[in-house]
């Protein structure tokens, strides 16, 4: 599958604490994923609990739990660390959600299409 980049976001756009949903052209597969920022530093996952195989927004475009600080599947609760998607409390506690890389490039935040997907 060939690797593919997309803009994601602009500079500004997702403000700390917040995130935000995007779709992902992954080789012809749309992936729907998202990015948060947290602590000034952007993370992006896809939108993929480790648990059983549902998104992860308890409100539309809504990850972070109600202090902000981990990212919280809607369906169970389970928490992650939003810096690394690592799963600390919860029914998939030890797993780490899909990450997709990205990085800036001038005020663009551009993702990176993973070469593995989940199933
Ligand atoms: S589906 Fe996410 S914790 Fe169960």
């Amino acid at each position: 599958m060939a690797t593919r980049s997309q803009v994601v976001a602009k500079r500004g756009e997702v403000a700390e604490g917040t995130s935000k949903k995007f779709y992902f052209d992954c080789g012809g597969r749309e992936v729907e994923a998202f990015v948060v920022n947290f602590e000034g530093e952007m993370h992006a996952f896809i939108n993929q609990c480790r648990h059983v195989p549902m998104t992860m927004d308890w409100v539309e475009n809504q990850f972070f739990d109600e202090n902000g600080r981990f990212i919280q599947c809607a369906t169970h609760g389970a928490l992650f660390e939003p810096s690394t998607g690592l799963c600390v409390d919860g029914p998939p506690a030890g797993k780490s959600l899909y990450r997709i890389e990205v990085e800036w490039n001038g005020d663009a935040l551009v993702a990176q299409c993973p070469t593995e997907l989940p199933t």
